[in-house]
C-alpha cells in the first residue's frame, strides 16, 4: 500500500509578469521502505515537489494524503513528527552545536533513547570528533551530514531529503545511501531529489520531469 499518495498536485508561483507554473496535476503514489528519486534539470520543481511533500509549503489544488492522513491538515508539530527534512542549504540552527542540532528534532517528538540515538548517528556520520562545533565552523559537506542526522533523528516515516549529496565526497555519499537504505529497511520511505546519476541509479524507484509531472 502507498503510503505516500501525491494526488493531483498542482502548484504556481508569482512571477514578475506572469505566474510560474511549475506543477500540474502531478499524481504519484509512493510505497514505504524503499527509496525514490526525484531527477530533473535545475528549476524544473524537484524542491517545490519536496517542499509540498513535507508539509512545508501548501498546493494550489490536490491533495497529499500520507498514512491515510491529509498531510497538510496536520498540526506543524505533528508533521514534523513524522517527517524528517534535509534541507538543500541545511538550515541547520547557528547558535547550537553538531550534538544539540541533531537532538532539536526531539522537540517534533520526545526520543526516548535520545543520547544514545544521537551517539550512534553521530559516529555513523562521522562527526563525533565534531560534536562541539557550531555550523559555521564546520564544512559543507559535514553541515549536509549534520542536517541528515537531524532528520533521522526522531524516527520518522518519511525523510524527504533535497540535493542530499550536493556537497559529499564519494565516500560520504556512500555513507548517507547506507544511512538512507537502513532507513527503508525498517520500513522507512526516502523521497530525494538529486541530479547526480550516480546516486538515483542506487533508488528503488526514478522519477523524471516532464511537462507539469513527474512519471516513473
Ligand atoms: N518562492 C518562489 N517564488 C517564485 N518562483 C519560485 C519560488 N520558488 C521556486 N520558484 C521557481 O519555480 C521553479 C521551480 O523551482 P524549484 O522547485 O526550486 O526547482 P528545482 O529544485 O528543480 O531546481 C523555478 O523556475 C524557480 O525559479
Ligand atoms: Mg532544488
Amino acid at each position: 500500500m502507498a503510503i505516500l499518495s501525491i494526488q493531483n498536485i498542482s502548484k504556481s508561483y508569482a512571477g514578475t509578469d506572469r505566474k510560474i507554473q511549475v506543477l500540474k496535476a502531478c499524481s504519484l503514489e509512493l510505497d514505504s521502505g524503499k527509496i525514490h528519486a526525484i531527477v530533473g534539470p535545475s528549476g524544473c520543481g524537484k524542491s517545490t515537489l519536496l517542499m509540498l511533500c513535507g508539509g512545508l509549503i501548501q498546493p494550489d489544488d490536490g491533495q497529499i494524503v500520507m498514512g491515510g492522513k491529509n498531510l497538510l491538515e496536520l498540526s506543524p508539530l505533528h508533521r514534523a513528527s513524522r517527517v524528517g527534512f534535509v534541507f538543500q542549504r541545511f538550515h541547520l540552527i547557528p547558535y547550537l552545536n553538531v550534538e544539540q542540532n541533531i537532538m532539536a528534532s526531539c522537540v517534533a517528538r520526545p526520543v526516548e533513547d535520545a543520547d544514545a540515538r544521537c551517539e550512534e548517528l553521530m559516529k555513523r556520520l562521522g562527526l563525533d570528533h565534531r560534536r562541539g562545533h557550531i555550523p559555521a565552523r564546520l564544512s559543507a559537506g559535514e553541515q549536509q551530514r549534520v542536517a541528515l542526522g537531524r532528520a533521522l533523528m526522531n524516527r520518522p516515516s518519511l525523510l524527504v531529503a533535497d540535493e542530499p549529496t550536493g556537497n559529499l565526497d564519494e565516500e560520504n555519499t556512500a555513507l548517507l545511501l547506507d544511512l538512507m537504505r537502513d532507513f527503508t529497511e525498517q520500513g522507512g520511505l526516502v523521497l530525494m531529489a538529486t541530479h547526480d546519476s550516480a546516486v538515483a541509479g542506487k533508488a528503488d524507484y526514478k522519477y523524471v520531469y516532464q511537462d507539469g509531472v513527474f512519471t516513473r
